[in-house]
């Protein structure tokens, strides 16, 4: 995907309106809290300022349980609750930026691919060529007991259905032909019927006829991202991803992501550069490094002490309010492993958190610590982000993501960051194309 070496440039909005962010100077001042669409319009102009490439929308479709047995600790304290399906939001923040592009989740185990097919072809035709799906196989159980599984599916299954799905969505994007249409007002002629082509699709999972009864979008499918860590997630990225995300925390185990992507691009003769990787990373801009420490101190006050574990509960299926003083990280591998949590995740905390840490105390690092961290002045920032972009292969970039607020937090980084990484010749001066595809290609 990402042809040149530029930094590419995203930001992950999926959490500005809970996980304590709301509770920080600078966030939602002046806003009508969530519900309207002014706030995310105000980011979207600001990002396509900062000639971002991509903002992002995770999504699970669930209220998670696990900590305690119940809702009650993330409604209380807001933790990656509520949850909007925030398709709405995008065609209005396409109107109001025209570079930046946006990315959608949309799950393979609880969705169908003819209605995902449409629902991408519909979005990239209103943004004029600048949607991106992210695929992901959802790993929370509160949200398959929604779309009606008392058992989760298995993570292996759960990815073999993945790879039909995307195929299934796939042939249906190319079930009609981009210039299919005619309008010949004179003879009548709409459009040519030799042009649309029947899937007949008869798989283990779908039965799909077609063709998609739509015409094609300027991007023709979307960007596709998967964002898979384990060997079923990274074949599936192989096979029809165009970019990953990725969590990995030093520029060794961030070598050994791109290392083992590269190697099953390989086995479906594809090259490294097909697929870009944008690392997650926490960016705290400061006019000096001791600021920036306040800064991050003001955050983690701003946190519950509780907070931490009712968010690794969530990500990791485990009921962490049953942690004993002292116990440790490692003490609950097996389970992660067991309740088929994000384990891929998880080994990467084992790898990289002081093992001496309690359980309680890497709690209360969680939402600062997990991703990458670039903290301090924009030349500070700039410096680590550039040495992290070339020891990782300089193929792809990064997303803003973790413990940012916005607006501030998103225009501190476009007014200082980028001009620094432009300066530089690290990130684009202007959009390369009028689509999500080019401008991550250039
Ligand atoms: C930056 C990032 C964003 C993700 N967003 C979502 C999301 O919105 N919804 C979701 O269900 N999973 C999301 N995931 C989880 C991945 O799709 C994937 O399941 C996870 O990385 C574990 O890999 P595995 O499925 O190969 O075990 C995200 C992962 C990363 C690294």
């Amino acid at each position: 995907m990402a042809e040149s070496e530029l930094i590419h440039l995203a930001a992950d909005i999926s959490f500005l309106h809970t996980d304590y962010l709301w509770r920080m100077p600078g966030s939602w001042i002046g806003y009508p809290y969530y519900g309207t669409s002014e706030f995310y319009e105000d980011i979207a102009r600001i990002a396509d300022r900062g000639v971002m490439d991509m903002l992002f929308f995770g999504d699970t479709g669930g209220t998670p349980e696990d900590f305690g047995g119940s809702h009650e600790a993330v409604v209380r304290y807001g933790a990656k609750w509520p949850r909007h399906d925030m398709t709405p939001m995008i065609p209005i923040m396409s109107k109001a930026a025209p570079g930046v592009g946006f990315a959608l989740t949309m799950s393979t185990t609880y969705q169908h691919p003819f209605h995902c097919a449409r629902v991408f072809n519909g979005l990239d035709h209103v943004t004029r060529g600048r949607i991106a799906w992210n695929a992901v196989t959802s790993a929370y159980k509160n949200e398959a007991a929604n779309y009606g599984f008392d058992v989760m599916m298995d993570h292996d299954e759960r990815y073999l259905r993945a790879q039909e799905f995307l195929k299934v969505a796939c042939a249906l994007w190319d079930s009609v032909e981009p210039d299919v249409l005619i309008l010949d007002r004179e003879n009548g002629i709409y459009a040519d019927p030799g042009k649309v082509h029947r899937i007949d699709f008869r798989g283990k999972y779908f039965n799909v006829r077609g063709p998609l009864p739509a015409l094609p979008s300027p991007q023709h499918r979307p960007v596709i991202i998967q964002a898979g860590l384990s060997g079923p997630g990274l074949s599936l990225a192989a096979s029809y991803a165009e970019l990953q995300f990725s969590t990995r925390r030093t520029p060794a185990t961030m070598k050994q992501h791109r290392a083992a992507l590269d190697a099953k691009l390989a086995e479906v003769n594809r090259k490294p550069r097909d697929v870009g990787i944008l690392w997650s990373v926490r960016v705290q801009v400061a006019d000096s490094a001791s600021e920036a420490q306040e800064k991050e101190r003001r955050y983690l006050e701003a946190i519950p002490p509780q907070a931490g574990l009712v968010e690794m509960s969530a990500q990791f299926n485990v009921d962490f309010s049953k942690a004993k003083s002292g116990m440790r990280l490692a003490d609950f591998a097996e389970q992660v492993k067991a309740e088929k949590g994000n384990y891929g995740s998880f080994e990467e905390l084992l790898k990289t958190v002081d093992p001496k840490q309690t359980v309680e105390e890497f709690g209360r690092r969680f939402l600062v610590d997990r991703v990458l961290v670039a903290s301090g002045t924009p030349k500070e920032i700039v410096d680590k982000l550039e040495t992290l972009h070339y020891e990782s292969g300089a193929n792809g970039g990064f997303i803003l993501a973790r413990g940012f607020s916005a607006l501030d937090n998103i225009r501190e980084f476009v007014d200082f960051v980028v001009p620094e990484l432009q300066r530089r010749g690290l990130s684009k001066k202007k959009y390369s194309g009028p689509t999500l595809r080019e401008n991550l290609n250039n």
